[in-house]
């Protein structure tokens, strides 16, 4: 799919912006804080629903605005269409597809499927298990709306959950009300699970090969779920229940649900070496990069439709080799890269400067 042309208007610094699009490599270059990975952002959003740098997206509208507006057109295999979404200080927001709002933010989910990397997606690699939680759920969402809801639904059952183990009933009351939530979040988590575990597994040897060429055969990739894991979504399950029925006593104590998806991790090792420990910051970038680039591949092998890449400030943190490589994988799909200097070859180029492109 591709993103054709873009409208903004009161979102951050622009107060109206309207640009069109190439198929390929469109740069975005400006000056520091003149609006680049505010276009992102903008980009990414109408993706996922919401701004990945910040919680509370009334920060997005315009300091002095109450109402911001993003639209995008895009072109998918089988005809074009638009998102648009409404931020307003004082509403909810909306969000519509071709004009018609939509109900529940997982009817979006997979509109414009997009990747989005950045230098803070170090953290991929890096920061706490959250954060690859996180990268499985948003691809995985992207490529099912039923993963989303499914996403959604283990949310309520956990948040019922963790409210029982906070009330002081006596013990035996207890088992036997947990028991009934215990059930569902054995059910519906194990179908997490297994989807998250399927996902690893188409993605690793894309993520091996994207790995192999930006370091040039010199490093490889391994990734590896950790939590509990199974052949099927039954064997989760059984094994689920009875992780949950063994960390009872500590449950109560702690007054959460220490075990379940909601727990797990991916490890990401290169050459038998766990990355997140001892890797140095280019391996770790570097993994980070494999992982996206291989999130790109098999949302079109799954999907058959490609993802729109989104590369904020990347060259500047790449040696010259892995940047070229990069830059050569962006052929593959519609790319839009930001930088504060672009030498070499672009479809299109949009020069950025105070909120306006030149
Ligand atoms: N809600 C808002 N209203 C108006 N301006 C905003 C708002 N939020 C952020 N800005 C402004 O947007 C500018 C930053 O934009 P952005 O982060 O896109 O910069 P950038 O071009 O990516 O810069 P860099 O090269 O440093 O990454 C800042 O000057 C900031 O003050
Ligand atoms: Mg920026």
């Amino acid at each position: 799919m591709k993103v054709k042309k873009i409208y903004l208007n009161n979102y951050r610094n622009y107060s109206n912006l309207r640009i069109d699009f190439s198929d390929g490599l469109n740069v975005i270059v400006g000056a520091n804080a003149q609006g680049k990975t505010n276009l992102l952002e903008a980009i990414y959003m109408c993706s996922i629903g919401r701004s990945l740098r910040v919680n509370k997206e009334r920060q997005t509208i315009n300091f002095n605005e109450n109402r911001a507006e993003i639209i995008v057109e895009i072109e998918r295999k089988y005809g074009k269409s638009t998102i648009d979404i409404i931020l307003s200080k004082n509403a909810k927001k909306t969000v519509r597809i071709n004009k018609i709002p939509i109900k529940k933010i997982g009817e979006l989910m997979g509109e414009l499927k997009a990747v989005f990397f950045s230098p803070d997606e170090l953290k991929l690699i890096k920061e706490s298990p959250e954060d690859r939680r996180r990268f499985m759920d948003i691809s995985l969402s992207q490529m099912s709306k039923n993963y989303f809801y499914l996403l959604s639904k283990y949310e309520k059952i956990l948040a019922n959950r963790n409210k029982l183990l906070k009330e002081e009933l006596n013990k035996t009351t207890l088992k036997e009300t947990l028991d009934i939530w215990n059930e569902q979040l054995a059910t519906v988590g194990s179908k997490i699970i297994y989807n998250r575990i399927n996902f690893l597994k188409s993605l690793t040897p894309y993520a091996k090969l994207s790995h192999k060429y930006l370091t040039q055969d010199s490093e490889e990739l391994d990734l590896e779920y950790v939590g509990i894991i199974g052949q099927d979504e039954n064997e989760i399950k059984l094994k689920f229940l009875n992780e949950i029925n063994k960390n009872f006593d500590k449950d109560i104590k702690l007054c959460y649900t220490t075990v379940g998806p909601h727990r797990d991790d991916i490890k990401v090792s290169i050459n038998g070496i766990d990355v997140r420990a001892y890797g140095s910051q280019g391996q770790q970038r570097t993994c980070a990069l494999s992982l996206k680039l291989a999130e790109l591949e098999i949302i079109e092998k799954l999907t058959g439709e490609k993802a729109i890449l989104l590369l904020d400030d990347v060259l500047s943190e790449l040696d010259a080799k892995r940047r070229k490589r990069l830059l050569n994988f962006c052929k593959k799909t519609q790319t839009f890269l930001t930088c504060t200097d672009f030498k070499g070859q672009a479809d299109n180029i949009i020069r950025i400067s105070n909120g306006k492109a030149m």
